[in-house]
Formats: C-alpha cells, structure tokens, sequence
C-alpha cells in the first residue's frame, strides 16, 4: 500500500489530538504481555537496517508503517505486506499523521553520513535533528512509545577504550551533535510530557542492503564490492585505525528488545560488539572471504577521523538480554553472498533477511 503526501493526510494531521486514554494502544509495549498483533511505525523503513527491521516485525506476525522519503531507501526495500508513505520526516504534520494508531515507533530516518553534514550542516540538521523532534512531538500527542537510532558518533575521540554509556561525550561532526540532540530531546519527552524512550548508539553496522555504490557507503559494502569485482581497495591512513562492527541482525535484536524497554528515562545504550577490528586486518579479511589476495592502496587519513571506535557492550547486553554478536567472517560472508546475487532488495527475496543464494 502506498501513499505519496496525500492531502488527506494533512487534513488528518490536523486533528492530531492527545488521546484520552494513556497509552491504550501500546499498553502491552510495557506491561510485557504477549499481544496478537502490533502496528509500528518505522521511519527509515526502506533503509539498510529499516528493511531489515521490518522484515524482522513481519517476520514475526507483527504490521509495519513505513515513513520513508525514498532519498537514500529504496522502494525495492519495502516489506511485503508494509503499508509505506512517501514523506519527510522533517514535515510534522506528515508525522503526527503517520502516527496515528500505532502500538509503536522506530525512528531511523536520517542522513546517516558524517561527511554530507559537513557540506550541509543546516540541511541535515533539519532532518536530523528537527526531524526527531517531530517525531518524539507526535508521539507525545499520539502516546506511542519511541526506539531511535543514536551513533557512536556522539563519543568523539575518547582515550578510554572500550567506551561505556557513561563516556564523556565529545561528538567531532555535525551528525554526531545531532544525534547527541536527539538523545536530550528524548529526555525532554520523557521528563517533561511522560513518553518513553530508548536511544540506541549504534556502532560501525554492516551487512546486506547496505548500498556500496553510494558516496556515503561504509567502509564493509565497499571492500566487498570492490574485491568481489576483483577490484582493489583504498585504505584511508596507515590501516591500523580500528571499528566496532556489528552486523545488522544483532542491531535489529537489539531494536525488538528495546520496544520492551523504552522508559521515561530516557535510557541510551550501546549497539556494538567490544572487538575491535583494524581497517588492514579488515581488507585482509574480505578479501580472503572473496578467495583473493589483498590489493591495497593507502592514501592520505579523512579530515577529522576518529583512530579508534570501540564500545562496551555490556550494560546493553544485560538489559537487552542480547546474546553473543555475531562473527565477522560470517557476517562478510552473507554480505558477499547478496552481492554474488546481484544486490537484490527485500521485495526480490519475498521479505526474507536472506539473500537469493544465500
Ligand atoms: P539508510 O540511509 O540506509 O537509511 C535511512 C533511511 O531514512 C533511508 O531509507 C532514507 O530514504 C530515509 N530518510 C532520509 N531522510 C529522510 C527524510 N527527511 N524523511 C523520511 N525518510 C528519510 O541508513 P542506515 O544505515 O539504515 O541508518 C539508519 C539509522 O541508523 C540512521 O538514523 C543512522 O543515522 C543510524 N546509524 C547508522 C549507522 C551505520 O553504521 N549504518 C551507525 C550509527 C547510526
Ligand atoms: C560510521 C557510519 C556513521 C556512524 C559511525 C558510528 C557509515 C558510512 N558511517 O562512520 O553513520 O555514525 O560509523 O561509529 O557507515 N575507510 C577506508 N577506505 C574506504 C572507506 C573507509 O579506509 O574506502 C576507512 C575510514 O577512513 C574509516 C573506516 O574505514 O577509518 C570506517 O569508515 P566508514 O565505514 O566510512 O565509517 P565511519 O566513518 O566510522
């Protein structure tokens, strides 16, 4: 089902009141209670970890809602059975109408580039950061709890490794200081209008349906790509930088987790794996993966990077009750599986995580 801005939307928003009852609709959101069937709104649906996420609720016997802008997702990324609306986050009245009657919302629009913020600082900020603040409003006025997405990218550089929750928080782009905003307004819409929340701060996340031919794409999907092309690749510096990478059906465990434990509090927590893999050792990896030699470039370190990323991950597995992440090579596996396979989008799998010749 799709709907693209329609007027009847804008008209509907505008009766966006408060409902009476307090959280009737998503009441089992925390009392626990299994419940048959639960609607979700998803922003970001037709993302990398959106469609992965609704893939998982549908997957599971659960509805999904997509709010998508289609500016980085891509149809091709949408849910069988998921109804989308074509919109901006940024559009409040589109929000709050999205909204409506909803058990829940995962909030993962956003322009997840560090580098684009630095060329359109107000531009992705009005996504963003004004864009999450339309959504946790709405969901105040609709009463529906919300999971976001928050980055590692909050922490900066830190001299203590691993990074725990507790870490000062020191973000080095206008991405990172966005999503730290994004963290404060979730505790203004806890403390100040009771509606509960939960901030996820991903670390580096990798898997399939993460676009590799983007400008914007992260370093896995370009390596895979490139040695699965027999291509070679560009390391940025010396190598020996280090990330945190999380494939992304751990990420999407820890967003069904986390609907169960949103609060007023406003809680925030790691989404990582605390093994920390060097950028060399990584090339080497994806290329051994793809049956190849290492054919490496090095040229000069991006302005402003972070040497080492790494978090903790405990607290994060003790209240999501997480189990162990999954391997590396397994996960670039799968990702050079769905590459083999020609990159197809979740519609061309019938909604399954798996890749055609997985
Ligand atoms: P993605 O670009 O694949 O997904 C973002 C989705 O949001 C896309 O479908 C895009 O079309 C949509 N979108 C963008 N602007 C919009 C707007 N104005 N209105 C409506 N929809 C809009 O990125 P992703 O990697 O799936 O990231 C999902 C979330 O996770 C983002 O909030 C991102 O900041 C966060 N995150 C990602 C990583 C990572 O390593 N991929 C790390 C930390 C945080
Ligand atoms: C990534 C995310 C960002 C998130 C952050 C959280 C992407 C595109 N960005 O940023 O949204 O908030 O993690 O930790 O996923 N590199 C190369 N060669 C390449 C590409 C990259 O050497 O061709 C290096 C980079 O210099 C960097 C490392 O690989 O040292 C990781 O880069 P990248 O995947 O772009 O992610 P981050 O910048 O860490």
């Amino acid at each position: 089902m799709l709907s693209r801005w329609p007027d009847s939307w804008h008209r509907r928003a505008h009766a966006c009141r408060r409902l009476p009852t307090p959280y009737a609709r998503g009441k089992d959101l925390f009392s626990g209670n299994p419940k048959l069937m639960s609607l979700f709104l998803i922003t970001g649906g037709c993302g990398f970890i959106g469609s992965h996420l609704c893939a998982a609720l549908v997957g599971r016997g659960d509805k999904v809602r997509v709010l998508d802008d289609l500016s980085t997702g891509s149809e091709a990324n949408l849910v069988p059975g998921a109804e989308l609306i074509v919109g901006d986050v940024g559009n409040p009245a589109t929000v709050c109408a999205a909204m409506e009657g909803v058990d829940g919302c995962v909030h993962l629009a956003a322009i997840a580039s560090v580098e684009r913020g630095v060329r359109d600082w107000l531009g992705t900020h009005r996504v963003n950061l004004s864009g999450s603040i339309a959504v946790l409003d709405a969901a105040r006025l609709r009463r529906v709890p919300v999971v976001y997405a928050s980055s590692a990218a909050i922490y900066g550089d830190q001299v203590n490794l691993p990074i725990a929750e507790s870490a000062p928080k020191r973000p080095l782009s206008a991405y990172g200081a966005d999503k730290l905003g994004c963290e404060q307004h979730a505790l203004v819409a806890g403390v100040v209008h009771g509606t509960p929340t939960l901030g996820l701060r991903f670390f580096n996340v990798f898997g399939p349906r993460q676009d590799p031919r983007s400008p914007y794409s992260g370093v896995i999907s370009i390596f895979c790509d490139r040695f699965s092309q027999g291509g070679d690749v560009d390391i940025f510096g010396d190598g020996e930088q280090t990330r945190d990478f999380v494939f992304v059906s751990d990420v999407v465990a820890a967003l069904l987790a986390g609907l169960k434990a949103a609060s007023t509090e406003a809680p925030v927590l790691n989404v990582c794996t605390g093994r920390p893999i060097s950028v060399r050792h990584l090339a080497e990896t994806v290329a051994a993966v793809c049956g190849r030699s290492a054919t490496i470039q090095y040229g000069s370190p991006r302005a402003g990077e972070i040497r080492h990323s790494l978090g903790d991950p405990h607290r994060s597995r003790a209240v999501l009750g997480l189990g162990e992440p999954r391997g590396l090579r397994e996960g670039l596996e799968e990702v050079v599986a769905w590459l083999r396979a020609g990159r197809p989008g979740l519609r061309a799998t019938g909604g399954s995580a798996q890749p055609i010749g997985a």
